[in-house]
């Protein structure tokens, strides 16, 4: 490997020219960067960005741990967090745990090694052993999802008006036995969104029907079979509010195996607003998540934490607001 030093002697310069001409750490003349540049070429020499980041104990780079990748939901916010940090000369390394706890230690644990200058951090669920270990080690946001007994920058999401606009929504259009599609019970979020329903249900003077609200996974085939069994009762609802758009779509697939038309017989909210809620047939009413301003905001967080650890912490609430789209259609 040729070395700064043959580089220099090549250029006619010091080594210490050479690396201000790398690192652009001192104003360097056209002409002597020209010939550096040329020499680097000429050696085919590549700096040690390992070494580099050592001595300057930074990597400008940035760790960023999602639960499940495929979702469009994180991958409209992970592109987000991709950009603002390029923006900000960071580049992102992304860990996907596919909601596995054990994973998700594993990638902390090599964020760490890899000595990344901070983590935007989605969690699997409420356990926070890792994460702790990891906020002594370096910055860390946490992004849609809360830790609450975890002390750390926080970018979230006003679920619970979320849950409240979207069944409020579906109480003015006439409807009376609304059910609800929860997700996983481990994250806060889905818990925040069900307490929105309830809020709006008893605002409403409706009673709360526990044996309406059933769990799913986020995923839609779990949206899909929590509505075959609500869709099959005697007493079937009229609408449905499933807690992310994915369940949603799999509600819509239900809606059609058991002949019901969306919305004239079913209607149906979801929540997110992913790319996609406007390609059902008809469109998905949704919640829009504010994905893109999350994004932003926690890249911010994160690089203001790395450039001063000793800041008060920052919690932001983002809102989220009701998008009507065809799947709810007018007063029943
Ligand atoms: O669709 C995935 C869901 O998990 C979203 O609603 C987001 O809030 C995350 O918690």
């Amino acid at each position: 490997m040729p070395t700064i030093r043959q580089v220099a002697e090549k250029a006619r310069v010091s080594p210490t020219t050479v690396s201000h001409v790398i690192n652009n750490t001192r104003f360097v003349s056209k002409d002597v960067q020209r010939r550096v540049r040329a020499a680097m070429d000429e050696l085919g020499y590549r700096p040690n960005a390992l070494a580099r980041s050592l001595r300057r104990g930074e990597t400008h780079t940035l760790g960023l741990v999602l639960p499940d990748s495929a979702n469009p939901f994180f991958a409209e916010v992970g592109r987000c967090i991709e950009s603002a940090a390029f923006e900000l000369g960071y580049s992102v390394i992304l860990c996907n745990t596919e909601g596995d706890s054990a994973k998700e230690h594993l990638y902390l644990d090599v964020l760490s090694k890899k000595q990344v200058d901070g983590v935007i951090f989605v969690a699997t669920g409420h356990q926070a052993d890792a994460l702790r270990v990891l906020l002594r080690q370096m910055p860390v946001v946490v992004v849609d999802r809360d830790l609450p007994d975890v002390e750390v920058d926080a970018v979230l999401a006003d679920n619970r008006r979320g849950g409240y606009l979207a069944t409020q929504h579906l109480v003015d259009l006439g409807h009376r036995r609304i059910g609800c599609i929860a997700g996983p019970s481990n994250v806060t979020p889905s818990a925040q969104r069900v307490t929105g329903y309830r809020e709006a249900l008893f605002e409403a003077n409706l009673p709360v029907d526990e044996s309406l609200i059933l769990r799913g996974d986020f995923h839609p085939e779990s949206g899909w079979a929590a509505a075959r069994n609500l869709l099959s009762r005697p007493d079937a609802p009229t609408a449905l509010f499933a807690c992310n758009d994915l369940m949603a779509i799999g509600v819509m697939r239900a809606a059609a195996e058991t002949g019901r038309r969306v919305p004239a017989d079913l209607a149906i909210v979801g929540f997110d607003d992913i790319e996609l809620a406007t390609y059902t047939i008809p469109p998905l009413t949704t919640i829009g998540q504010p994905k893109m301003e999350m994004g932003r905001a926690a890249v911010k967080l994160l690089v203001d934490r790395i450039c001063d650890r000793a800041r008060p912490l920052h919690r932001e609430l983002l809102p989220t607001q009701l998008v009507v789209r065809g799947s709810c259609g007018g007063h029943v």
